[in-house]
């Protein structure tokens, strides 16, 4: 069962984020990937929609053989994560957890902001795993949907990227908070620009590093860590293959892709 790959969906490329991480820390680790790009954005849409293309993609992997479940979109995370949990017993991660855990632990003046997408602000999971963890965390959130598109864009800086994070970020700067939470796992490719705009005092926080750690510790726990020889296989299916996918997704990846499949 330990060789048997891991299996990590998104709505799109940008679950290739918590992919580069999960290949640094775990590089024996087979990983089959699914990228749900037909179908992108997830957060835009509404919460049952987003639960649907969850259960499909779960239902892809399986069929793959996967023996454990990252869940490399925040906005599936935020909307489906306890229902795949009912449905489907394997170890499974969602990136939300991870992400509170980390800013519960850095955060001093407990002012933590989160940014999203429409549907994971919308759920406020993020607010009620924060104050679950500290009752007195006082929490903003705000949802930034042009951030996706701008990403996938790829105009990561320049004019119109600073025009759109200051707008955005601004009702965040002046709470003071002084952590934040990248609550989308596209954000990363802004994390140099959203840094900049803030300034050293607040801490980001990007879910790709802590979700690691837990699935990490999930498959040490259940004796599913990967300790054989075998070269890792690294497979990427995609319901769709747009014009930029390859420029786009090794920017997400920080390395060559892998041949795509692309499923309907
Ligand atoms: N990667 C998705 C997330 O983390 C954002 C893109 C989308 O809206 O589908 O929420």
């Amino acid at each position: 069962m330990s060789s048997q790959p891991i299996g990590i969906f998104d709505s799109g490329l940008g679950g290739l984020t918590v992919v580069r991480e999960l290949r640094r820390q775990l590089p024996n680790e087979s990983i089959v990937y699914f990228g749900d790009i037909a179908r992108l954005p997830y957060g835009t849409k509404s919460r049952s929609q987003i639960q649907r293309f969850s259960l499909e993609n779960t239902q892809f992997l399986l069929q793959k053989g996967i023996k454990a479940l990252v869940i490399a979109c925040n906005s599936s995370s935020s909307a489906a994560f306890q229902l795949l949990k009912r449905r489907f017993p394997i170890p499974m991660v969602s990136v939300v957890e991870p992400a509170v855990g980390e800013a519960l632990q850095r955060t001093k003046a407990g002012k933590v902001g989160v940014i999203g997408t429409p549907a994971t602000i919308e759920s406020r999971v993020y607010e009620e795993a924060l104050r679950r963890g500290n009752s007195r965390i006082e929490v903003f959130a705000q949802s930034c949907p042009l951030f996706v598109p701008l990403v996938e864009e790829g105009w990561l800086n320049g004019g119109v990227a600073e025009r759109v994070i200051q707008k955005y970020l601004t009702p965040l700067a002046e709470k003071k908070i002084d952590t934040l939470i990248l609550g989308c796992t596209h954000y990363p490719l802004l994390r140099e620009e959203i840094q900049g705009f803030f300034g050293p005092k607040v801490q980001l926080i990007d879910s790709a590093s802590p979700t690691v750690k837990q699935l990490a510790s999930f498959l040490e726990r259940k004796k599913l860590l990967y300790e054989g020889r075998k070269n890792a296989r690294f497979q990427i299916f995609t319901s769709d293959l747009p014009r930029n996918f390859i420029h786009v997704g090794e920017r997400f990846l920080g390395e060559p892709l892998p041949p795509i499949k692309v499923v309907r």
